[in-house]
């Protein structure tokens, strides 16, 4: 791998510390942060929304328009992100909203339009800043028409000659299906024939044209990148990953231990260490405090947690039919969380049927996620597909036992006692059904009320664990390596 600093613009949709509503947001603070502590110029472009937390104070570092039709104007501003330096690119039509994508459950109808012109800003800026990136690294269904547009567009433009291409997919199930019609802003799509992006004669997908045409695509985990090459991982895409398999690699996100460790976190009640009394101590003080928190009785019961958006990603499903009988037991679950209505209401009949028992707190609340995380015994990812998951990585660094389907990252991840028992750090299960994982929670609390002692090693197991974004972005490194040598396909 040659020593010479890389310069990489990275482009997401949205970033932690700016503007968030995933793991995405994660990775894309943590990854180009990481990067640039090993001495790589790596900058972040994302949509200049009107609610990033101080865009308004933020220089305008260009003012411009797109140099295509049609021509739309919008302004960059820099931020910063750490050592990060970061272009939000604002266009008022498109990104002055009350939110990213959606309102009340309703995607915006022009977000084919919206993300379009981002992926266009993002290249166009370029040159106007007199910034020539090695290589790009686009992120998911919204950025993918980078690649496609670097190849494309300005295939002929000497300032674009030699840069190179990344894609990575945090979650393929979103691929971003427009109508040609609904892409009229991009005149590349007027012949209404974009094979590289067609899914019909009248649809296209933007994460479909990045597939087709980066220079390397990467998986969030190295399980993910093999079921994406089957239509049922890939929800559906399966032949054009299989078609780019040697171009196709996985690599596990990382953890920002800075924000996620028990021993400094600042927002949990008590910190405590791997030491088993600090353990010990540590996570009663931290489980009564959410016990009181959450108006729970302060019983030393397994306490179950679970933080997530409300879909079928996440696998609810396999959790309802199954929590009632679940809570005959001496046990506590608490779920956090937002999402499908259908979802939220039967969690809320379910606890009001067991109010002392099971807490389900119908938000988005980092605090609250930083508790349960400290605070409960075991972790619940029951997911039907998990791409990477974080939090089974977080709870991992908090001695939290998680409880997860053998799918995607979840899979990489967490060891189960039946199958390693000198390695276990969690429950795994594998098949996608209800009874499957209540055979897995009463496993665990089998365990916990008769062998402490191996709870414990366990717990101490998963808190040394290293997932640290330092081993994650060491393997970037020699994916862009690898990109840069790559004679690209299509120049
Ligand atoms: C998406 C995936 C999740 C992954 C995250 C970051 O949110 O659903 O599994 O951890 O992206 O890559």
């Amino acid at each position: 791998m040659g020593t010479d600093k890389l310069a990489v613009l990275f482009v997401a949709s949205e970033a932690d510390g700016l503007i968030k509503s995933g793991g995405l947001a994660d990775v894309a603070r943590a990854l180009p942060e990481s990067l640039v502590s090993l001495g790589q110029d790596v900058r972040l472009s994302i949509p200049g929304y009107s609610n990033i937390q101080g865009l308004y104070e933020a220089p305008v570092v260009l003012k411009s328009e797109l140099d295509f039709w049609p021509h739309t104007p919008y302004q960059v501003r820099q931020l910063a992100l750490g050592e990060v330096v970061v272009y939000a690119i604002e266009c008022e039509r498109y990104f002055d909203r009350p939110q990213m994508y959606a309102e009340h459950n309703q995607a915006y109808i022009d977000n084919g339009e919206r993300f379009a012109f981002f992926s266009a800003a993002s290249l166009d800026m370029l040159p106007k800043l007199d910034f020539k990136p090695h290589l790009i690294h686009a992120n998911d269904w919204h950025t993918g028409l980078v690649p496609y547009l670097l190849r494309q567009r300005y295939r002929e433009n000497p300032y674009f000659q030699g840069i190179h291409s990344v894609l990575s997919i945090h979650n393929a199930v979103f691929k971003g299906v427009f109508s040609y019609d609904e892409l009229r802003c991009l005149p590349e799509f007027h012949t209404k024939h974009v094979p590289e992006a067609a899914v019909s004669a009248s649809h296209v997908t933007m994460l479909k044209a990045g597939v087709m045409t980066a220079d390397k695509i990467v998986a969030v985990s190295p399980t993910y990148a093999k079921e994406l090459t089957t239509e049922l991982g890939s929800h559906g895409m399966g032949r054009e990953f299989q078609q780019r398999s040697a171009d196709l690699v996985g690599i596990l996100n990382g953890c920002d231990y800075q924000m996620w460790n028990p021993k400094n976190d600042t927002l949990i009640p008590t910190n405590y260490t791997d030491e088993a009394q600090s353990l010990a101590q540590g996570k009663s003080d931290c489980k009564r405090a959410l016990q009181e928190r959450l108006e729970l009785p302060t019983e030393p019961h397994a306490m179950y947690g679970m933080v997530c958006r409300l879909t079928h990603q996440k696998g609810i499903q396999y959790l309802t039919p199954i929590l009632s009988d679940f809570l005959q037991h001496d046990v506590q679950v608490v779920i956090v969380g937002t999402g499908e209505l259908a979802m939220a209401t039967q969690l809320r009949a379910i606890s009001d049927q067991f109010p002392d028992k099971f807490k389900f707190i119908e938000a988005y609340d980092n605090e609250l996620a930083h508790w349960v995380e400290a605070g409960a015994d075991f972790f619940l990812m029951p997911s039907e597909f998990e791409p990477c998951g974080l939090n089974q990585i977080y709870s991992m660094a908090y001695g939290t036992l998680p409880i997860v389907r053998s799918v995607g990252g979840l899979k990489d991840t967490v060891n189960d006692m039946l199958l390693d028992s000198a390695n276990a750090t969690g429950f795994v299960f594998d098949e996608p059904e209800p009874d499957k994982l209540l055979i897995t929670m009463l496993r665990s609390l089998l365990l916990y009320e008769q062998n402490p002692q191996w709870i414990l090693e366990v717990q101490q197991r998963a808190m040394n664990k290293d997932f640290s974004w330092h081993n994650a972005a060491q393997h970037y490194l020699e994916l862009y390596h690898s990109a840069l040598a790559k004679e690209s396909l299509y120049r």
